[in-house]
């Protein structure tokens, strides 16, 4: 068991840049549904309430449901009556201030006289502010509708081109497409629209501050990066585990499952991060075209060895927090005899000359042991003992942990004598924990920093077309490998609810002579 040993920070000042953004309204496509309410709303009202939107800012959200602006206004206020925290007091006049900036148009995505009647209510609020504002369109809606809303949308020439200003931007979440083929193919109609410069992919793992700051530690502390190769480390593991089932998503998940879900986008994104070289400068451009090289670089897995290197699993029913829980199957909206999985651990390597020979080992999965986002930089062993009769074998390690969620922080374990009057070693660990340096209760929502990046028409923290497609590529053999296996009856191996998933998954690493490992 490692000592913690809290590490001293002395700050020597704080160097930061905040801008606000020019005159903006948000046009929310989905606007009654999960992610409004739990993500959008809620990151532009802490905007809001921390002056970082400008004057005349407003939100046209749209749905299918008929409402007035009236009873919109007054769920956003239970939205936020909701995402409530005890202990800090409701600033009701704020959010009411808040609630006012919000307008409501009812109808059928599908039908273009909806985006007629949304030019029209775009115009009135604009008059009515005075204000030739841009426009976000924010589709938070199911991903077979992106291509035919940009569509209509381009049609009632609600979107600019792409250097007119005021400008139009169109985020998209994801999933974008379902495996390579279809990335492609929806890539080459929005882009009948739309200008890469315009469509704002969100990975919201980009907009954590533990994984903005994967980065920082790496690039502006020179005492990391000098070992920070094939000399040093001996594996990377990088862990994403909830605790949580697949909710009221089954519809949606049944179909992605993880690899679609977690492995495309965030898995592959911190991989990136952790791995890729320097760009000269903190510039949307140039910083992707080092992710894209980074990600090109990943080996294709040997399809004939898949098993060495990519292991699923589903899970079954078990205990989580000493509650009894369901199985995936049993969850209601999962197909009964659903061959999805809900985890996946991937063994990965880079050819590149940072990091040939070195093993990334990659594990996600739903309803495990543990919520916790983890990625573990292995060192190589000591190359001699002078310990002796210890072996360079058992003196452990260094190892380094960047802990994304929950507990954020960093911590080095190295080793170190414990007191006394014989030879003795211990693994003792230096950590930083977020809370404890920056006194944060919690850290901002990624939500907040993406919408206001692409306020400012600043896409460094959204996926580049060319990101995505890498991904799909590296992602897309394997799927279809484990499609076969479905056809072919092999059975899924299940997982108990509240383990750390299919026995498979020890193996894959164990069969290199290695442990997963959190700190
Ligand atoms: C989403 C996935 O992108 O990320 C979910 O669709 C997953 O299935 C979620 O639960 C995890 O995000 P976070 O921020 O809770 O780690």
């Amino acid at each position: 068991m490692t000592k913690k040993i809290p590490l001293k920070i002395i700050t020597h000042g704080e160097f930061c840049l905040t801008q606000t953004p020019d005159p903006c309204g948000v046009v929310i496509f989905g606007a009654s549904g999960d992610l409004t309410h739990r993500k959008i709303i809620p990151a532009l009202y802490h905007l809001y309430q921390n002056k970082l939107l400008a004057a005349d800012f407003f939100v046209l959200g749209i749905a299918r449901t008929p409402k007035s602006d009236e009873s919109f206004r007054s769920e956003i206020l239970k939205v936020l009556a909701d995402k409530h925290k005890p202990n800090i007091d409701i600033d009701v006049k704020l959010q009411k201030e808040f609630s006012q900036c919000h307008y409501y148009q009812s109808g059928d995505y599908a039908d273009p006289l909806v985006y007629q009647t949304i030019k029209n209510r775009l115009q009135q609020i604009k008059n009515n502010s005075n204000q030739s504002a841009n426009i976000i369109f924010y589709l938070a809606t199911p991903s077979d509708l992106v291509c035919e809303i940009i569509q209509n949308l381009a049609m009632a020439q609600l979107i600019q081109s792409s250097d007119h200003t005021p400008w139009s931007h169109v985020v998209i979440e994801k999933p974008f497409g379902h495996d390579l083929e279809s990335a492609s193919k929806l890539n080459k109609a929005i882009h009948q629209h739309l200008s890469e410069k315009q469509i704002y992919k969100i990975d919201h793992y980009l907009g954590k501050e533990t994984v903005q700051n994967i980065l920082m530690f790496r690039f502006s502390n020179t005492i990391f990066e000098p070992l920070w190769n094939r000399q040093y480390i001996d594996h990377i593991q990088i862990t994403a585990a909830e605790t949580l089932g697949v909710e009221h998503r089954a519809g949606y998940y049944d179909k992605a499952g993880v690899l679609r879900d977690m492995f495309q986008n965030h898995m592959l994104q911190l991989l990136a991060l952790v791995a890729m070289e320097p760009p000269c400068r903190f510039e949307s451009d140039q910083y992707r075209d080092e992710k894209v090289k980074l990600l090109r670089a990943i080996r294709p897995t040997p399809l004939d060895r898949l098993s060495e290197f990519a292991v699923r699993g589903q899970y079954g029913e078990g205990m989580i927090d000493g509650k009894k829980v369901l199985s995936f199957q049993d969850e209601s909206g999962v197909d009964p005899h659903s061959q999805t999985e809900t985890f996946a651990a991937i063994k990965l390597f880079i050819d590149n000359w940072r990091w040939e020979g070195v093993p990334f080992y990659l594990r996600s999965g739903k309803r495990l042991q543990n919520f916790a986002t983890e990625i573990v930089i292995q060192f190589k062993n000591v190359p001699h003992s002078m310990f002796y009769p210890m072996s360079k074998e058992q003196i452990a390690a260094n190892f380094l942990s960047f802990r994304i969620q929950p507990d954020e922080g960093i911590s080095l374990a190295f080793e170190a004598k414990h007191p006394g009057p014989k030879t003795c070693m211990a693994s003792v660990n230096l950590n930083f924990s977020y809370q404890d340096i920056f006194g944060t209760k919690s850290l901002p929502d990624a939500y907040e920093r993406l919408l206001l990046d692409c306020m400012l028409n600043e896409p460094i923290l959204f996926s580049r077309q060319d990101m995505i497609e890498f991904s799909w590529g590296f992602i897309t053999p394997i799927l279809k490998a484990w499609k076969d296996e479905n056809e072919s009856l092999l059975p899924l191996p299940i997982y108990e609810a509240g383990s750390w998933g299919p026995e498979l998954a020890k193996e894959l690493i164990q069969q290199d002579g290695r442990e997963w490992k959190l700190s």
